[in-house]
Parts: C-alpha cells; structure tokens; sequence
C-alpha cells in the first residue's frame, strides 16, 4: 500500500546533501518545487514527481486527507492536496523535555532587573527546577513530557532532542533519561535524540569540584552504561562549567562513544566557541556572544551553531544578527530550547521572530529549522530527515495555504493543517 500526494502547491522539498550556509539559505530555485506529488511507501519517500506524471500512473484521487489515516486499506490512497504547500517536518535540536515544577514567578525577578545568575542566587533558576524534578514520579514526568511533545507535534515538529539535566545526581539523570526513551517509544509523537546534561549545573548538596568528580567517576560510567544517550552536552559558561572541565567531560564522553553537543557564550564570550571548534562537536548553541574569530573556527571545524532566539525572548534580551551569519556563510541552525525559563515549543512561533524582527528570509529560516539541524540529530531510523527527497522518512507538513511562506506567518497557532509522521498521517 502506498500513499500518493498529488496536487501539491509550493514543494520545499530542501533537497541535496550536507548543511546550506550563505545565499544558498535563500535559493529558491533549488530548494522549492512546483506541481509535484509524492509516493510514500511504509515509512519512506519512495517518489518526488510531476504530480501529472503520478496521476497517469497510479489513478486519480480517491480519498481525503481526513480520511487517510482512518480507512485501513491494502489499495493505494490517492489524495490531491488541492495545490497546499508542503515543507519538511520541523527538526528541534535542543530541547529540555523532561522536568517538573513551575518557575513563573521569576518574570518578575526579570522585569526588575535581576541577571539569571542573581535569580539562581536567590532560590530561583535550574536547581530549583532540580528540586521539584526529582520529587516527581516517573508517572508525572512522562505526562509532562508527553503533553509537550503533542504540543510540539501540533506545531509541527517530527522530531527533537532532549536533555536530562533537571536531576543532578546518578539516580535522577538515569531516571529522566528513561522517561525520554519511553516517551520516544509512543506513536503519534516526535520520534527523539537523548542527550545527558549532567553537567547542567551544580546541585546544592555539593561543592563544585565534589560534583564535578562525581560527573566523571559515577554519572557518565552509569549513563554509559545504560545505554539512552547518543551524546552529552555541558553547559559552558563563566560561573557553571568551565573550559577545562568542559574540555575534560567531552573527550571522556567521546572515548566512551558518545556524541558531543554544548551549551555555549550565552552570556558573554567565555571562550566556548573556540572550544567547541577544537572539540568538532556537532552543535554549540546558544552562542549569542561568541566572537567573530570563534565563530569562523566552528565553520572550518564543521561545527553548526545552534541559534536558540526564544531564551533572549524570554529573557527579554536581543537576538544575534543572524543576517550577518548568512553574510558570513556560517552553518546555523535555530531550535526551542524549551525548558522551565523559556517555555516555547513551537519552531513556526521562533521563525515568526526571525522574519518579522530580525529581518531573515522566510526560506532561511526553514532551511535551519529542517535540514541544517537534522544533521546534528539523526533520524532514529538512520533515514535521512529535515528534507523531502526519495529515500528520507516521510515526514512533512502540509500547510494550510498555498503559500510556503505561510509557515512563518502565523505565531498563534499552527500553521498546518496536518503532519505526516513517519508515513501516517494526522490532522491537527
Ligand atoms: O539552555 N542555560 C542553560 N540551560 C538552559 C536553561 C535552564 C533553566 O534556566 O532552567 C538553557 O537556556
Ligand atoms: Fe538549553
């Protein structure tokens, strides 16, 4: 049984291998396709074709997009999209999925002027999040997490990273690890990246160089041994990791056959970047303050920067100039950074920012929401995602207009009429 798509609108297939950087973020000519169908076969891309062409083939439509997912069937499923444009399903690489407790109270520590380290000073930020995580029943984490991960898929999101990093001791960084891998484990949700952030910040029942000793001899044998995380990430910055233990965690990690990620100059320019580029992580992020020099080593050294403009929203601070990126060809990438300050799960809400106050292309902000961060945090399936080409998992959103320029324009709510996720289809 296959699906076909025909009568598509504006086709953002993105296609091609590797990141884009530079104009190629605004080639419109080589990333978006007219009068095109799909076949989908399982859970793949099987054909991009004239939509003409799929209809002298395979027949004309004879079903609905409503009822797709409904009729169980062993004929093929026929479906004109009635000339909707279609774009990739949305990629989110760096997310904290998994965390209880509420810090909304801090808004007003914000609107006073206090800095996110004077709000950790005063009983507020990540080890208060810490505090009321590791209180909470695997039960409740796996709610919270899963009430996210729909509201997520709502806005189009087929597939995002997530963090531990909210439990700061052995016991509580393998139990939000497993919570992230059952929740990967559910139908109809993103499919997910696991990522330990021990490193996160320092709990309260220990000093710095105790808990920093404790990452390396127990957290990360233990989370090795488990087996969830496919990388681990610190947060390396002037007052919580520094370089050296930053330096010392990664190539431990690494020699254990994990993945590097980082946390990066989110506050000021602590020299992250240039680690980043001798380290060759696959994301640094944040990367607000990183210096121009940093930012041309992390390029050579093929490492993406994961720009993440909800934490400067939230934080009521300003975005990079992220047209400067695209004059400087730098490999970028925007994500939610979700977490329990920032609370923004929705990358349409993120690329709205992007086109209406900082200026960027509709296009480019797609390209680093879809393909450019698929390549730090690859498909589960081991198929190729973030893109629309034969051969990647079927995963697209089909948007609710027949403009692709649509999927930025409407912040409140989603954009798309529905997703195709893995090959099924859900209407939103
Ligand atoms: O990426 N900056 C470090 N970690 C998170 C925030 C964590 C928190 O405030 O709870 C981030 O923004
Ligand atoms: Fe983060």
């Amino acid at each position: 049984m296959r699906t076909i798509l025909v009568d598509i609108g504006p086709l953002a297939h993105l296609s091609g291998e590797g990141p884009i950087s530079g104009q190629g973020l605004i080639d419109e000519d080589s990333l978006i396709a007219h009068e095109k169908g799909i076949v989908i076969e399982g859970n793949k891309i099987v054909t991009v074709d004239n939509s003409e062409d799929l209809v002298e083939e395979y027949g004309v439509p004879n079903t609905t997009l409503n009822s797709l997912s409904k009729i169980k069937s062993s004929e093929n499923k026929i479906v004109s999209l009635e000339g909707r444009s279609v774009i990739p399903g949305l990629v989110d690489s760096h997310a904290h999925i998994i965390w209880a407790g509420d810090r909304s109270r801090e808004i007003r520590w914000k609107q006073n002027g206090k800095s996110y380290s004077e709000i950790a000073s005063m009983g507020g930020g990540i080890v208060s999040t810490v505090n009321q995580t590791r209180t909470a029943s695997e039960e409740e984490l796996f709610q919270l997490g899963k009430t996210r991960l729909e509201a997520a898929f709502q806005s189009g999101t087929t597939h995002i990273e997530s963090k531990s990093g909210y439990g700061l001791n052995t016991d509580t960084e393998l139990r939000l690890l497993e919570v992230s891998r059952n929740l990967s484990l559910c139908d109809g949700l993103p499919s997910m990246d696991h990522t330990w952030l021990g490193a996160h910040a320092i709990p309260e029942e220990k000093s710095h160089k105790e808990y920093f000793q404790s990452l390396m001899s127990e957290q990360l044998p233990a989370i090795c041994e488990q087996g969830i995380a496919r990388s681990t990430d610190v947060f390396c910055e002037p007052g919580w990791f520094t370089l050296e233990e930053t330096e010392e965690l990664l190539r431990e990690s690494r020699s254990n056959g994990l993945d590097l990620r980082l946390h990066i100059d989110e506050f000021v320019d602590g020299g992250g970047g240039e680690l980043a580029a001798e380290m060759k992580v696959e994301s640094a992020d944040h990367a607000h303050h990183t210096n121009d020099e940093a930012r041309a080593k992390m390029k050579d050294a093929g490492v993406n920067t994961g720009f993440l403009p909800g934490t400067p929203y939230s934080m009521g601070e300003q975005w990079p100039n992220f047209n400067k990126m695209i004059n400087d060809d730098i490999v970028w990438s925007i994500a939610t950074d979700f977490n329990p300050n920032n609370q923004i799960l929705s990358i349409p809400f993120l690329s709205s920012l992007l086109v209406s106050r900082c200026g960027v292309d509709p296009l480019a902000t797609l390209v680093c929401s879809t393909r450019n961060p698929a390549i730090t945090t690859p498909h589960p399936s081991g198929l190729e995602h973030g893109k629309i080409e034969v051969g990647s998992i079927a995963n697209l959103n089909i948007l609710d207009s027949k403009n692709w320029e649509s999927w930025c324009t409407r912040p409140s709510h989603s954009p798309f009429i529905g997703t195709m996720l893995e090959g099924k289809y859900y209407s939103h």
